[in-house]
């Protein structure tokens, strides 16, 4: 085997085992003495990186909106509502009646609470982290200041399968 052969004469011992230093040797290079260094102060981790860049505020604008609308209908009508006053069709079932939004405490609150409820949970809310990503998340809290902005009930769409009856 010819191939085998010319693959094995450049396995020489020296590219396999060359000088390092373990985690924990001591190692003169350093101030500190030793192999292992701290990172420098503010480093991130190349996942904290990723994370932060995909929780990043979008910039607000008309799509972002109309995406926050579509996603709201999705995940949060049936126990908000569409006008989110928390009259949707789960409340009525029993589950405890969600706050409404017009309230003025909630009219009131940063965007960023409304993004922080849907990323952790809120009481017996459930958290929608593992089901809306962060960017969803920022569009649907734009989509709920439409709705405070507004303040009237969008009845005059067409109906979703979510509507309370
Ligand atoms: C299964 C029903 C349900 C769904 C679905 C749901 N919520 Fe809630 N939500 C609740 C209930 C109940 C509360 C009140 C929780 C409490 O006070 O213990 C609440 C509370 C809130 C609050 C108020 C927090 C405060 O400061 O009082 C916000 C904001 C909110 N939900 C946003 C959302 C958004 C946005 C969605 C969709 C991504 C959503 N919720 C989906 C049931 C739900």
């Amino acid at each position: 085997m010819p191939l085998a052969l010319v693959l094995l004469a450049a396995c020489g011992k020296n590219m396999v085992q060359q000088a390092r230093y373990d985690s924990y040797e001591p190692a003169g290079l350093f101030g500190n003495g030793m192999a292992m260094q701290r990172a420098p102060e503010g480093t991130l981790s190349r996942e904290d990186a990723a994370r932060m860049a995909s929780e990043q505020r979008p910039a607000m604008n008309r799509a972002l909106v109309e995406r926050g609308r579509e996603r709201f209908a999705i995940f949060c009508v049936p126990c908000h509502g569409r006008d989110g006053s928390g009259d949707g069709i789960v409340p009525a079932r029993g589950f405890p009646r969600p706050p409404d939004f017009h309230e003025k405490r909630l009219v009131e609150a940063a965007d960023g609470h409304f993004y922080a409820v849907m990323t952790q949970g809120y009481g017996v809310m459930y958290s929608f982290a593992d089901r809306v990503p962060p960017r969803d998340r920022w569009a649907i809290a734009a989509y709920i200041r439409a709705l405070q902005a507004t303040g009237q009930k969008p009845g005059s769409e067409e109906e979703s399968v979510h509507a309370a009856p």
